[in-house]
């Protein structure tokens, strides 16, 4: 017989599922992070027990068994009878020796887990609290570092070489150029131009090995220099800044946009390749978030909108402030030295 409405048992007003998988999110993140920290898709290689791949990695067989069982249900491993095989992704991307490497630019995300550590007392003071000079990390991170950002710029140089319009553009100037994929983008789409990377001393030893790779050393030169300080010189028709507002505080942007504008010819352009966000800072959810990895990684920096961005241009003397949307997260903004 069925209760009355009044003796049937009150719903338990609980939290609903989909916000406590987001709670619990970083099991999932933490159990795949492990897995290309010890490199365990090398270890399964073309197929291996718990055992095997414990004995290869030099871990605790038990703790290997329990981690490949997750990876198995987060589908980067499958099992049948306890030999452990990897997932097609697992194979093309993360084995050593795979067709597309991507290990050394996903321990970027790795070395970003200690930092998303300390949200809660950046939050409370302002301001990241494990902040090292680049120079002074660990040469392990830089090298991580900079392979994430080059495997981003392989997607994306060359589309935004194309956007940026490189029609009369002699001289280049990529400031924070990193390996310098968007220099060799631009080189390879503007056979007239010669660039220059700016960066840190580790990391244009990095951008030297890309650039002579790709052929290019006789039209990209490197300099080591500090994009906080340094005077950029003079006459550049083009001076790109990708990924490197965000690293800065808005006085520090006004004061970099400022010099760049000194260093450029007449009407050349500084491009400025960043998240943007929409006005009130809460959208897009990928560049909101962004701004808490600066907050976690950098004293004063953060995602910023399309409105401070032509503020600082505009404040900085740039005149023809323009937005021009990409696909993806990121977009342009283009402003030119009219005077
Ligand atoms: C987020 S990465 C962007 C790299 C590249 N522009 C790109 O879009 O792929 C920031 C770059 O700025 C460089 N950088 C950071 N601080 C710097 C400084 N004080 N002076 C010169 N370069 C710096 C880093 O080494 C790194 O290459």
């Amino acid at each position: 017989m069925e209760p009355s409405a009044q003796s049937r048992p009150a719903q338990a007003d609980w939290l609903p599922e989909d916000f406590l998988q987001s709670l619990r999110a970083f099991q999932e993140s933490r159990a795949l992070l492990t897995s290309i920290e010890l490199d365990v898709y090398t270890a399964v290689g073309s197929g291996a027990t718990a055992a095997e791949a414990a004995a290869r990695l030099g871990t605790d067989p038990r703790a290997t068994e329990m981690l490949l069982n997750a990876l198995v249900a987060l589908g980067t491993v499958s099992k049948q009878e306890d030999v452990f095989r990897n997932s097609p992704l697992a194979e093309r991307f993360l084995t050593e020796g795979c067709a597309a490497d991507a290990r050394p630019a996903m321990m970027h995300i790795v070395h970003m887990w200690d930092r998303w550590s300390t949200l809660t007392e950046c939050v409370r003071r302002g301001t990241s609290v494990t902040y090292q000079e680049p120079e002074e990390r660990d040469p392990k991170w830089t090298l991580a570092f900079i392979a994430a950002m080059h495997a981003n710029a392989l997607q994306r140089a060359a589309p935004v070489a194309e956007a940026i319009g490189l029609e009369g553009v002699r001289r280049l100037l990529d400031v924070g150029g990193g390996s310098g994929a968007y220099a060799i983008a631009c080189a390879q789409a503007a056979p007239e131009l010669a660039a220059e990377v700016l960066d840190l001393p580790r990391v244009v030893r990095i951008a030297e090995r890309h650039i002579a790779q790709a052929g290019l050393s006789g039209r990209i030169r490197t300099r080591v220099g500090d994009l906080r300080e340094d005077s950029f010189g003079g006459g550049w028709d083009l001076i790109l800044l990708s990924a490197i507002c965000h690293m800065l505080s808005p006085e520090e942007n006004l004061d970099l946009l400022q010099r760049c504008r000194a260093a450029l010819g007449p009407g050349g352009r500084v491009a400025i390749q960043d998240f943007l966000l929409e006005p009130d800072k809460t959208a897009p959810r990928q560049a909101a978030l962004f701004s808490l990895n600066m907050l976690v990684g950098t004293p004063g920096g953060a995602s910023y909108s399309r409105s401070e961005y032509a503020a600082w241009l505009a404040q900085a003397g740039f005149e023809e402030i323009r937005h021009v949307p990409l696909s993806g997260p990121s977009a342009l903004m283009i402003g030119r030295r009219c005077s």
